[in-house]
């Protein structure tokens, strides 16, 4: 495990990459996980990038969260926007200690939302997303500028906790803020898949790929 940089505003691990000029991948853990949850996840869907992997400051019940609820799937919008403009405020001071460009992030349910408040609020800091299981985090979104960004959203037909309506309202924000979104819906409840993981990673290579040639 790489030590890493001392200061930062997050507890968090960050492991370098093969290949440093893909973008690195912001991971972001749900409710109840910590900086090691999807390391190995990470490497899965993006065995050549760097990964950057905060743990979220929020505690409920003793479970980090990257923001706080009022209630499952009520959010505390203020807290939101608070902790969407922390992490990306991090996003940058990692950027500079490690000297790595934009991440994408890869986040799951709290995680997820937590990545999409981030597009929508602070849109410098993400490169793209992979989104597994999000929902709308903002009632009234701002008018952000996502122009080009590739974000894939991956969400369950039967999960219990994201409508469809839900996470199709989602992907309709960030394309009418101009993201590039691939919307994809699996046979899954809320828990990861195999077929997320293996939508994710085509899904990188190609996104990876763009940024690079983009740049
Ligand atoms: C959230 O609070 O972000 C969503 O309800 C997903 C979860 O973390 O359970």
């Amino acid at each position: 495990m790489t030590k890493p940089a001392t200061g930062l505003s997050f507890i968090h691990r960050f492991e370098p990459g093969g290949d440093r000029d893909i973008p690195p991948l912001l991971l972001l853990h749900g409710t109840g996980g910590d900086e090691n949850d999807l390391i190995n996840l990470g490497r899965m869907v993006a065995p050549e990038a760097s990964l950057l992997s905060p743990r979220g400051k929020v505690l409920e019940g003793g479970m980090p969260r990257f923001f706080r609820r009022l209630a499952e799937g009520i959010f505390d919008e203020d807290d939101v926007k608070r902790r969407a403009n922390e992490l990306a405020d991090f996003v940058q001071e990692a950027r500079s200690a490690y000297g790595l460009t934009a991440p994408i992030a890869l986040g799951f349910s709290n995680g997820a939302n937590i990545a999409a408040a981030t597009l929508l609020l602070r849109p410098e800091a993400l490169a793209g997303a992979v989104l597994i299981r999000a929902m709308v985090p903002l009632s009234q979104p701002p008018v952000a500028d996502l122009a080009g960004k590739p974000v894939l959203i991956l969400s369950g037909s039967m999960d219990s906790m994201v409508s469809a309506d839900n996470a199709g309202q989602l992907a309709t924000q960030l394309g009418n803020a101009g993201a590039q979104v691939q919307h994809r819906t699996l046979p899954a409840g809320h828990g990861l898949s195999q077929a997320d993981v293996a939508i994710a990673r085509e899904f990188l290579a190609h996104a990876a790929g763009a940024i690079v040639s983009a740049a």
